[in-house]
């Protein structure tokens, strides 16, 4: 399966501190059909990373990150916290590790209760958790607000911007070991963007999170990520070290997102033609590879057999692709099994472009 596979989990590395196995998100859309949100992904994350999600509108991002925390649980799979199943956790032992776990929401205003001043938002947590040693005025002053303007202001006396970083310091009063941000800059202007980045990355090397970002835009996640993963319409098409996904993405999808990164120095701009048409539907997603209707590369095994992630050389790079862009003289394929994988062949080596 597209994006399925599991070879590219770090089993080795004794320093995973949260481990997603074949996580499987649906909603109902009718008495008899279902939404397939996201199908058997698996990722893990090494303590002190950032994981980088990205894929366009609709393709799963945010139901995975809701997944991660269990809201709402998803139809099945592994989330495997610090070693705790949270799968199997009853509903007031998930609550007792929520705070650990903290999601920055999508839309960060409607997050935040209106009746609320600021500081009684970022406080909150205190109130239900106890003191997690976060000292509320100290917090929000880290995120570039007045703690003494937060008493007398509630939310919608504040810019985007800022209630994004309410909705950050709002996370880490309670003083989480993963932090998880949905689309945290996408609504805000290219300025504000770069302030709330450089907050994130101080706050995580002052708190020590671990975290996962996800956006639709490859330019912002590039600039954050130690690794990246690829998602189009509920599969992972392409996993690993996020330089070596920027300088030689594998998977033809990458390199349409690349592609189309607004940058005169994009060094991809004009390598592939931009995607054409809308994301399929997720109710009765293409057999074999999701992204085949829209692949300049499909051939006939692409409907009939859905690819599995597999490894780039010996590098941190996995792709799910039957015809990867790979350089072969010099990134070998590696089967599931570890054997080599031999179906391409030398005319169709398409990285670095033929011309
Ligand atoms: N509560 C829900 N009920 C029904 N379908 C849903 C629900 N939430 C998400 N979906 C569907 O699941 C699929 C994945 O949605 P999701 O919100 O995870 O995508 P996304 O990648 O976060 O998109 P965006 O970039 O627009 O935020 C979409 O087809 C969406 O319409
Ligand atoms: S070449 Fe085939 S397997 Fe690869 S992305 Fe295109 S359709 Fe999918
Ligand atoms: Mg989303």
């Amino acid at each position: 399966m597209a994006g399925s596979g599991k070879n590219h989990l770090r089993s080795e590395s004794e320093n995973i501190i949260l481990k997603v196995e074949d996580l499987v998100v649906e909603f109902p859309s009718s008495k008899k059909d279902f939404v397939h949100a996201v199908s058997n992904i698996s990722f893990d994350l090494e303590t002190g990373e950032t994981l980088g999600i990205v894929g366009e509108s609709g393709c799963g991002k945010s139901s995975t990150a809701k997944a991660i925390i269990q809201l709402p649980k998803p139809k099945s799979g592994s989330v495997l916290f610090k070693g705790t199943e949270l799968m199997n956790l009853a509903k007031e032992e998930l609550r007792k590790i929520r705070p650990k776990l903290q999601m920055i929401y999508q839309d960060p205003i409607s997050s935040l209760n209106p009746r609320r001043n600021v500081f009684e938002i970022v406080n909150e947590g205190s109130k239900i958790w106890g003191d997690l040693g976060q000292e509320t005025s100290a917090l929000i002053e880290s995120v570039g607000l007045d703690p003494d303007e937060a008493r007398t202001k509630k939310p919608h006396e504040y810019s985007g911007g800022q209630c994004q970083r309410i909705s950050i310091a709002r996370a880490l009063a309670l003083n989480p070991q993963i932090l998880i941000c949905d689309e945290p800059v996408s609504a805000l202007d290219v300025s504000v963007q770069a302030r709330i980045i450089n907050l994130l990355e101080d706050m995580k090397s002052q708190f020590g999170l671990t975290v996962i970002f996800i956006s639709h835009d490859l330019s912002v996640v590039k600039n954050i990520s130690d690794r990246v993963s690829v998602m189009y319409l509920g599969k992972m098409c392409e996993i690993g070290d996020s330089d070596l996904i920027y300088e030689k993405p594998a998977h033809p999808y990458t390199r349409v997102l690349l592609a189309a990164i607004p940058d005169p120095e994009n060094m991809h701009s004009g390598t592939v033609d931009l995607l054409e048409g809308e994301l399929p539907s997720a109710i009765n997603p293409p057999s074999g590879c999701r992204f085949r209707t829209r692949c300049p590369r499909a051939e006939a095994i692409c409907e009939k057999e859905e690819p599995v992630l597999v490894q780039i050389g010996n590098e941190d790079h996995w792709v799910a692709c039957h015809f990867p862009h790979i350089d072969i003289e010099l990134d070998a394929l590696t089967s599931e099994k570890g054997e080599p994988i031999d179906r391409i062949t030398e005319d169709e080596i398409l990285w670095p472009p033929a011309d």
